[in-house]
């Protein structure tokens, strides 16, 4: 009597004993025919896997069955594990039995409509089953999972802010306004302000959470909607600060390398693990560049984003750029106290022209001087509180920063645009599906 059919998804396969009876659930990706035979390649989470049915072998029912499965169906299929140097991996299903569970109507996505970028996001909600798409987003669900284990093993405890907000802590040209019971409030750019509070109660915290930004700019680096991990410690200067992102970056670009190879090959994409410490340029030293590469900007500008291309195209690794001026930066930075227009922050930038992958700074812990820069910058005091407030009950030399899970994966991943990087993208143009 044959032995009962093992379930296995499959990626199992290509590990599997051959002769092995086994059933698969998934959707129909592919199919062709050759001779008296049937091929199908059903997908699953994990990946792809060859079935083929010949007659004589597979049931007539089950002939029939392969015969009408469209494109996406969805598909149980039994059989028996076989060794073929010809099949992709060098294993195949023979099919015993092949049942459709919910038969699909004709694919939408041809190949014509495939070329057209701007379609393939009007129908994300079938286009996300691609190959590349799926790769894409185990590459983000790393990156997600190494952020818990790093901060974890580092003694950071994990905390959540509200989305609802009312204080600006990124400026006021990016707020999403929401209507609160009659009341104007925003959607949170940043759990920063949170963070900082929760500081004296668990020293080290962050978190991992949408953020909001009304971003205007058509770029292939802004959503309006995208995750962020942002972290802060007490007692912790700007050159923890540092270390702390450094030393996260390359934890999980090593992770991302170990576990997912199979989805980089995918991407086509390689990349290496970067050693720490990672390089410092100085804002100074990028204008100086720029310069000389006639991309010249003013002492107070942010670096434009010709510069900051500039400086990651000549970079193997990721790096920082350090010391912004104030003008540059948000009123709570705090600045050397023998350069006062001189911010001690920096920003993580990826190599190749990807951009910005995070931003971080020391903040201003002294209750007078927070007051000063709020006032010199013609800031509402009231909108900021209870912020004001923290710094009146024991607030020690205290950093942090904000990376973008969506700019992390796209470095990674080599996506051309951040909208690959999410599974359902918002953009200033885009908020379906
Ligand atoms: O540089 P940002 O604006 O810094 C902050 O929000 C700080 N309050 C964070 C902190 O110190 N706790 O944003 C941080 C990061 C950026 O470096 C970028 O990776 C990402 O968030 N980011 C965006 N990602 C996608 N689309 C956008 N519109 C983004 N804006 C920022
Ligand atoms: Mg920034």
């Amino acid at each position: 009597m044959e032995s009962p059919a093992r379930r296995l998804r499959a990626r199992q396969v290509f590990s599997a004993e051959s002769g092995q009876n086994v059933e698969l659930k998934g959707w129909v990706a592919t199919k062709s025919s050759m001779g008296g035979l049937i091929f199908a390649v059903i997908r699953d989470g994990t990946g792809y896997v060859q079935v083929s049915a010949k007659k004589g072998v597979t049931p007539p029912d089950s002939m029939l069955a392969i015969q009408t499965a469209t494109k996406e169906s969805a598909v149980v299929v039994r059989g028996v594990v076989r060794e073929d140097a010809r099949a992709p991996g060098g294993r195949e299903v023979s099919v015993r039995d092949f049942r459709i569970v919910s038969l699909a109507e004709p694919w939408p996505i041809t190949k014509t409509a495939a070329a057209s970028p701007s379609y393939l996001y009007d129908v994300r909600h079938l286009s996300i089953r691609s190959r590349k798409v799926g790769a894409a987003m185990k590459v983000r669900s790393e990156v997600v999972a190494a952020c818990f284990d790093y901060f974890r093993e580092r003694g950071f405890t994990l905390i959540s802010a509200p989305t609802f907000v009312q204080a600006a802590v990124e400026g006021g040209s990016t707020l999403f306004g929401v209507d609160y019971f009659g009341k104007k409030v925003n959607l949170s750019q940043s759990a920063q302000f949170y963070e900082e509070a929760a500081l004296a109660s668990l020293e080290k915290v962050w978190v991992y959470q949408p953020a909001f930004r009304a971003e205007k700019s058509r770029t292939p680096k802004h959503l309006t909607e995208f995750w962020m991990v942002e972290a802060e410690q007490a007692f912790a200067g700007q050159p923890d600060n540092m270390k702390l992102q450094e030393e996260l970056l390359a934890f999980i670009v090593k992770r991302v390398v170990e576990n997912r190879g199979e989805e980089l090959k995918i991407l086509d994409r390689a990349i290496a693990v970067p050693s720490v410490p990672f390089d410092r340029v100085s804002y100074d030293e990028v204008r100086d560049i720029a310069a000389k590469e006639g991309m010249a900007f003013e002492w107070g500008e942010d670096v434009t984003t010709e510069a900051e291309r500039l400086v990651s195209l000549a970079h193997q690794g990721p790096f920082f750029i350090t010391d912004y001026p104030l003008s540059a930066r948000s009123f709570y930075h705090m600045t050397y106290p023998d350069r006062p227009k001189v911010t001690m922050s920096a920003d993580l930038i990826a190599p190749g022209g990807f951009g910005e992958l995070a931003t971080g700074g020391q903040r201003i812990a002294d209750l007078a001087l927070l007051i000063e820069r709020i006032k010199s910058q013609d800031l509402p005091a009231e909108a900021f509180g209870w912020y004001l407030d923290l710094r009146k009950y024991g607030m020690p030399e205290h950093s942090g920063f904000g990376m973008g899970v969506e700019r992390v994966t796209r470095w990674l991943a080599g996506l051309k645009h951040i909208r690959g990087a999410s599974l359902f993208p918002r953009t200033m143009t885009r908020v379906s599906p």
